[in-house]
C-alpha cells in the first residue's frame, strides 16, 4: 500500500472566559497509508509536531470508547477509523463529539454523558416482578445492548440531544432496555413508567443516526422502540408520544390513513391544542389544514386482514424462533 500525505484540520479548542472556549481550526501534514488509524496519526501529530493536542485515548482497540471525535462528518472511535476511508481529497476534518460541552481541543466533559447513564439506575433491583430463571433466549435479548463501550457517539449524533439538553439519550435508553429486559430485575414495569415521563422513550425522533454510528452494534433506537412497546402493553399510554402513536394506529388499522385534522387534539388534548392555535393559524394561512372528512382508501379490508394477521402472529422483534446461543 501506498503512502501519501494527509492534511488534518483540527478544530482546537482552548477554556477562555468562564464557561466559555475559544475555537480555531488548525492543519497539519502527516504521511501515512490509507489504512493507518486517525488515532495514530493523532499521536504522529502529537509526538512530533505539537504537543498541545489533546484528545482522549487509552485501549487503541475499540474496547474502551474513550477515541470517540467527529471525523469526517461524524462521530466514530479514532482507533476504528482508517484515515483513507474518510479522507476527502486527502483532508480529514475533525472536531469534539457534539452536544457534549468541551475541555480543551478535542477533549469533552463526559459528566453530562455519564449523569444521564447513572439517571436509569444502570443495576439490577429487588422487587416482585424479579424471576431467578435466566433462559439463553431471554440473555440473548440484551446481550447486544451490553456491548455498548459508552463511547458516546451515539448521543453525539442524536438529533433529539441536539435541540433538547434534557433528553435521556439512546446509551442511557439501550442500558435501560438492558434492565427492563432481565429477568432478574423486579421493578420493570417502574422502570416503564420512568422511562415514558418527558425526555424519555418518547422524545426520540427516530432519526436512526445513533445506530447507523453505533461502533458496536448496540442499535439504541431499536432498543428505544422495544420500550415503547413494552410500555405500551402495560397501558402506560398517558404520554403525548404514546397517544400520538396509538392514534396513528387507531387511524390506519380503521381507515387505511391518518386523519391528520384531529390527530393533535387526540396526541395533546384540548387544553395542548389550544396552546398550538398559532401554528394552527399560519398552516391555515398557507392553505396546509386537512380536511376533518379525509377521502376514503381502497383496500382497507386488506389492511385490516393484516393487522389481524400481525395480531395473531406477531413478528416478534426481540426474541428469537430458535434458543440463542450465547455469544
Ligand atoms: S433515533 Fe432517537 S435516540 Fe437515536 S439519534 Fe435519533 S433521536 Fe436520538
Ligand atoms: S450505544 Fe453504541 S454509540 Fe452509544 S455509547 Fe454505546 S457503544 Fe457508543
Ligand atoms: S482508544 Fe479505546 S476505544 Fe479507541
Amino acid at each position: 500500500m501506498t503512502s501519501q500525505t494527509y492534511t488534518f484540520r483540527i478544530q482546537r479548542n482552548m477554556p477562555g472566559q468562564v464557561g466559555t472556549v475559544q475555537s480555531h481550526w488548525q492543519e497539519y501534514k502527516v504521511e501515512a497509508e490509507p489504512n493507518t488509524t486517525i488515532l495514530t496519526l493523532l499521536e504522529t501529530i502529537k509526538g512530533g509536531q505539537d504537543g498541545t493536542l489533546t484528545f482522549r485515548q487509552s485501549c487503541r482497540s475499540a474496547i474502551c470508547g474513550s477515541c470517540a471525535i467527529n471525523i469526517g462528518g461524524r462521530t466514530r472511535l479514532a482507533c476504528k477509523t482508517h484515515v483513507g476511508a474518510v479522507a476527502k481529497d486527502g483532508v480529514v476534518e475533525i472536531s469534539p463529539q457534539k452536544n457534549q460541552p468541551v475541555l480543551r481541543d478535542l477533549a469533552i466533559d463526559i459528566r453530562p454523558f455519564f449523569s444521564r447513564v447513572h439517571g436509569i439506575k444502570p443495576y439490577l433491583q429487588d422487587g416482585p416482578e424479579r424471576a431467578g430463571k435466566v433462559t439463553s433466549t431471554a440473555y440473548d435479548q440484551v446481550n447486544h445492548v451490553t456491548q455498548c463501550i459508552m463511547c458516546g457517539c451515539c448521543y453525539s449524533e442524536c438529533t433529539m440531544a441536539e435541540v433538547n439538553p434534557k433528553f435521556i439519550g439512546p446509551a442511557a435508553l439501550a442500558k435501560a432496555f438492558r434492565f427492563v429486559s432481565d429477568p432478574r430485575e423486579g421493578l420493570k414495569t417502574e422502570r416503564l413508567q420512568d422511562l415514558a415521563s418527558p425526555n424519555g422513550i418518547w422524545s426520540c425522533t427516530r432519526c436512526t443516526l445513533c445506530v447507523d454510528v453505533c461502533p458496536k452494534e448496540v442499535a439504541p433506537m431499536e432498543a428505544i422502540v422495544k420500550l415503547r412497546t413494552r410500555g405500551l402493553n402495560k397501558g402506560i399510554n398517558t404520554s403525548a408520544g404514546a397517544k400520538h402513536a396509538l392514534a396513528f394506529h387507531t387511524d390506519i388499522k380503521q381507515t387505511g390513513q391518518l386523519n391528520e385534522f384531529t390527530l393533535m387534539m387526540r396526541t395533546l388534548g384540548i387544553v395542548g391544542s389550544l396552546m398550538e392555535t398559532g401554528m394552527a393559524i399560519h398552516l391555515a394561512k398557507k392553505g396546509k389544514i386537512p380536511s376533518p372528512f379525509p377521502h376514503s382508501v381502497t383496500g382497507v379490508d386488506e389492511l385490516r386482514r393484516m393487522y389481524e394477521s400481525l395480531e395473531r402472529s406477531p413478528i416478534d422483534v426481540e426474541t428469537k424462533a430458535k434458543e440463542a446461543v450465547p455469544e
